[in-house]
């Protein structure tokens, strides 16, 4: 079966193909069109469908609309508020219900020869639940979506075994705590719905001193569920405009909201747990990129394993809808093992593109050698290798990787970005080796979405990568998966004695990740990164000589 899925109706507008029950390409349309977050979650942009990432799955894959078995939606109509037809009810919820609604009208006009009669609703939490039940392999597991909103719930609990989901509890609107962190986020100064990382990060300055507050606020029900008092954020601290400093007391309440969602999904997994007695938990949803949350649930939670879906965020729901719309005609979807679905180009066309760029370049004999040899030498590398990662996170395919034992390479690489200085960056270690450095999390963890604590002896050792609270959210590399990466770990261990590189996403702030060549050689070209490893080619900033030149030279 040929099952194309999509997420379009709030942000993060991305497509995915599932053929025969695998995973052959999902991507994020913003990685096409250069727009982060693809477009605004207002009902007004709803009708947009991922054109381009829709496009070039179906071209990765080599197949033509009408072969396509299915075409599932991560959203259901029929479950949205505003089924009256007053389209401006609600602010303009109606008009959100009318455009999923004509969904397959939209997607025959981008593709004539879809059948709309394949189209397929799938309500948008079961959609998140399939990104990860399916995707981690886990059957039986218990699955838990928060986020900020579906059609008219925030949150599914429920259990998955013989690749059926069973709905346990489901907390409707307006309690949500996916739109509780975003409000928080627009009153600490960011971006509501993309910037929540950082009320994360700036949470590891605070103290908890409102936590009580946030306790009466905040609370978990008998049913599973959990409800969302009124909360005025400016009564802890003033709204901050954006880029200005934060004080200790917006740290505060960044820190004590941060404890008290801990707390409740630690509560409300505890409920899962009860009645189901898994071993294992499966997490998506946005709130599940929350890797401090997380790592909290592991550590404290009543569940063995964890696994969370790298894309989370509402963009794996094209994944997840495909996914279970696959299993519904009878194929059984196999795991996801690597993130790494989106584009990628070979050797020969990547020459192409710096030749046709006009750019120099030279092609070692290994360039997993030339970067750990650059790296060593305390060099910024753009890594841009295989396919682009599906998600939010770099993990060594569209990477900026550096040597984590300089305490200065952290606040090299956040103005390198022109992001905040109070923002870490994440190690990348060898998945065999992570526990001689980390601990208190899940291991292996490939997809970076839990913390650890950086053990005593290490932290001295690595300090680009420790965080102000002394954790690091590590990506241990796979050998089987990814050994150029891991070659690279090797190989700048045997200069330093570190299997350690700093590895934070390779791309500039506000803007999405580098995905095409071009897109790399814009950022490598507009900021002061010392070298492009691309495929197997490399390029060298002006000025920037190999190290082994200057031993040469020596
Ligand atoms: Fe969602």
């Amino acid at each position: 079966m040929k099952v194309l899925g999509i997420n379009a109706v709030f942000h993060d507008p991305a497509a995915a193909l599932v053929i025969d029950g695998l995973t052959v390409a999902a991507a994020e349309e913003e990685r096409f069109t250069r727009r982060k977050h693809g477009k605004p979650p207002v009902s007004f942009s709803t009708w947009e469908l991922p054109q381009q990432s829709i496009d070039w799955c179906l071209a990765e894959a080599g197949i033509e609309a009408g072969e396509l078995d299915a075409v599932a939606y991560s959203y259901d109509p029929e479950l949205a508020p505003g089924q009256d037809g007053d389209i401006v009810a609600g602010g303009w919820e109606g008009l959100r219900t009318l455009y999923a609604r004509r969904a397959p009208l939209f997607m025959r006009a981008l593709l004539p020869r879809f059948d709309p009669a394949r189209f397929r609703w799938v309500p948008h939490h079961v959609a998140h639940a399939a990104s990860a039940t399916f995707a981690s392999g886990f059957d039986p597991c218990s699955v838990l979506v928060v986020d900020g909103r579906g059609e008219h719930a925030s949150h599914l609990a429920g259990r998955f075994a013989g690749g059926e989901l069973q709905t346990l509890a489901v907390q409707e609107l307006p309690h949500s705590l996916g739109l509780l962190y975003e409000e928080l986020t627009a009153h600490l100064g960011f971006r509501r719905s993309s910037d929540e990382y950082k009320v994360m990060a700036m949470a590891s300055y605070g103290e908890p001193s409102f936590l009580d507050e946030l306790r009466d606020i905040v609370r978990t029900r008998p049913d599973g569920g959990f409800t969302v008092g009124d909360v005025d954020f400016s009564s802890y601290a003033p709204p901050l405009a954006p880029g200005a400093e934060f004080t200790p007391r917006h740290a505060a309440l960044a820190c004590s909201v941060q404890r008290r969602l801990e707390e409740v999904l630690l509560e409300l997994a505890g409920w899962l747990h009860e009645r189901t007695g898994d071993r294992d938990l499966v997490l998506a949803g946005g709130v599940a990129l929350n890797c401090v949350a997380n790592s909290r649930l592991w550590r404290d939670g009543p569940f063995e394993r964890i696994w969370a879906q790298p894309a989370s965020g509402d963009a794996g729901t094209a994944l997840g809808a495909a996914l279970n719309v696959a299993a519904e005609l009878g194929d059984a979807p196999a795991p996801m093992e690597s993130a790494a679905l989106g584009r990628g180009w070979d050797d020969i066309a990547l020459a192409r593109e710096l030749r046709r760029a006009g750019i120099a370049f030279e092609t070692p004999a290994d360039i997993a050698d030339t970067v750990a040899e650059a790296l060593a030498a305390d060099q910024v590398v753009a890594w841009f290798q295989g396919r682009s990662e599906y998600g939010p996170r770099a993990l060594g395919h569209r990477s900026l990787l550096a040597d984590p034992r300089s305490r200065t390479n952290l606040e090299k690489l956040n103005d390198i970005k022109g992001r905040e200085q109070f923002r870490p960056v994440a190690p990348m270690v060898p998945a065999e080796r992570a526990a001689e450095i980390f601990e208190g999390g899940p291991l292996p963890s490939p997809f970076m979405l839990f913390t650890h604590r950086v053990r005593a002896g290490w932290a001295e050792r690595i300090p680009a990568v420790v965080h102000v609270d002394g954790t690091a959210r590590i990506q241990t590399v796979d050998r089987s998966h990814e050994p150029l990466m891991a070659r690279c770990l090797d190989l700048f261990e045997q200069r330093t004695a570190v299997p350690v590189v700093v590895n934070t996403s390779l791309n500039t702030a506000g803007r999405p990740m580098v995905d095409s060549p071009r897109d790399a050689l814009e950022c490598f070209g507009s900021a002061p990164v010392d070298v492009l490893a691309i495929g197997a080619h490399v390029v060298r900033r002006a000025g920037i000589a190999a190290p082994g030149a200057h031993r040469a030279a020596a």
